[in-house]
Order: structure tokens, then sequence, then C-alpha cells
């Protein structure tokens, strides 16, 4: 199954969030495959990967070239996870596909022969409903959408984003449904933070998971050391959370 993590807003913990999900996944012995659909390529390293030369730029360039094959792509095992990475080299990908025919299936095609080696995609994308994350919708099964505690405009876009999955599933990928969305960096002392969550909860145009993930240096200190939260601190309290949110995204998708 093929899970994008997304929304539009920036630093609202997308990449966190797609790094701990597949981290723990992995680490209950299920085949995860962690996507890195970002120029920023902080999901890659975030998992300890710098200086790849072989990223997913590759593949898809391949793929619009129409000779992809599959030792275009080569994905890194990191620990007990695979990586397929990225790098800024995707920015300029992302310019070309404007003009390609069949752009919004490129991801889709290059995963298309390797997604049964695995139990779960995990995509991590940018921050836009470009080009690139419709790849992404049109190559998954669910979208998960971080959502922060303490903005009280988290949820302006929040149409934009369902309007882009509903465009995709009527014209591309009819099966892609949002799974739900996770309230991020919560700081449970902060008034602020409990009624905005409480909002979140209360719009009809949500499905919060149950799980929230609590701010945490902790959690900033592991994407600066190339490290999962769960390798870092995982006792803390963000690592629990992420195991939580694992559980209740195992429920949702009977995964
Ligand atoms: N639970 C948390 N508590 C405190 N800081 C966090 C937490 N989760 C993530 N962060 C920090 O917040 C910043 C943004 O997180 P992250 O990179 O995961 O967000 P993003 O949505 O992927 O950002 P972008 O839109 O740039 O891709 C990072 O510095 C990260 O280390
Ligand atoms: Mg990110």
């Amino acid at each position: 199954m093929i899970i994008t993590v997304t929304t539009q807003k920036g630093g609202v913990g997308k990449t966190t969030t797609a790094i701990s999900i597949a981290a723990e996944l992995a680490a209950r012995g299920k085949g995860v495959l962690l996507v890195d659909l970002d120029p920023q390529g902080n999901a890659t390293i975030g998992c300890g990967l710098t200086n790849i030369k072989d990223t997913i730029v590759k593949p898809m360039m391949a793929d619009i070239n129409g000779n992809f094959s599959l030792n275009d792509l080569t994905v890194i095992l990191r620990k007990n996870f695979f990586v397929l990475p990225s790098n800024i080299e995707l920015a300029n990908l992302e310019l070309m596909l404007v003009s390609v025919i069949g752009r919004e299936g490129v991801l889709k095609r290059i995963l298309e022969p390797i997604k049964n080696d695995y139990d779960f995609i995990i995509i991590d994308t940018l921050p836009s409903l470009g080009i690139l994350t419709v790849n992404a919708f049109a190559a998954s099964d669910y979208v998960i959408v971080p959502i922060l505690a303490r903005d009280y405009y988290s949820l302006q876009g929040f149409d934009a984003l369902i309007e882009s999955v509903n465009l995709t599933k009527r014209c591309i990928n009819p099966k892609l449904e949002i799974l739900g969305e996770v309230i991020t960096m919560y700081d449970s002392r902060n008034k602020n933070d409990k009624m905005i969550a409480n909002t979140i909860r209360a719009d009809v145009r949500t499905n919060v998971f149950d799980t929230v993930i609590p701010q945490s240096t902790r959690a900033a200190e592991a994407n600066r050391l190339g490290k999962t939260i769960l390798e870092h601190d995982c006792k803390g309290k963000t690592a629990l959370a992420y195991k939580s949110l694992t559980d209740e995204i195992l429920a949702r998708t009977g995964g």
C-alpha cells in the first residue's frame, strides 16, 4: 500500500512524520520503502543519507524520455527500511514535467514494478499542491495530512488540498482516500494549542487521528543527526506518539 504524507503548508512535520512512520512500520517487521519526493531532500538527509548521486530523478527522467528500466531505480537500504532518495535536481525535473504528456503518472509508473516488493511505500512531499504532489496522489492509496496545532490558520487551504485529492480521484486515481489528519508539534501546556486542536477535530471536513504528536526538541535533534526519532529517543514522548499513530494507521488501513 502506498501512503503520501502531504499538505501545502510548510514546516508542519510532514518529513518527520513520513520518516517516523516508515521507521516504526519497519521496526514491526513490515517491508518499507520511504520515497523522498521533495527537492529539499529532507527525508533523505533526515535518514542520514548525504551526497547521494543516484536519486529519484534518474528513473523519473528515464520515464519522461520513454526508456525507463529497473536499472535506473536505486533504492538504499537504511538499517531496516529502504529509501528512494531525492536532491535539488528534482526541482529542475519538476519544471520539465510541465510540458510532458502523461506528467501526472511518472512516479506511479516507476513505482509499479517494485510496489509489490514492499508492504508499505511512504511518500514525503514538498509543501505544494503542484505537479510533484499530484504525482504522489496518482501513485497512492492514502493521504495523511499533518496539521500544526499552534497555527490558527492551520485549516486555511485545507479545501484546496481536498479539492486536489478529489480531482485526482475523479480524473486519475479513483481509489485515493484521505486516511486522516495528524496534529503535530502539540504543546499540551498551551491553551491556544488545545483550542485549535479541538477546532480541527470538530471540523466536518476532518477525520483526525486520536494520537497527537507532541512538541519536542528531540524531534528536531533527530533530524539534525540523521536519525529517526525512534533511534534518537526511543522512549521519549514523540517516539511513543509515532508508535501510537502507526497503530492507528494499521487499524484504519487494515494493514
Ligand atoms: N514534534 C516535533 N516537535 C518539535 N519540532 C519538530 C517536531 N516535528 C518536527 N519538528 C521540527 O520542525 C521543523 C519542520 O519539520 P519537518 O521538516 O518534519 O516539516 P515539513 O512539513 O516536512 O517541512 P517542509 O514543508 O519544509 O517540507 C524541523 O526543524 C523539525 O525538526
Ligand atoms: Mg519536509
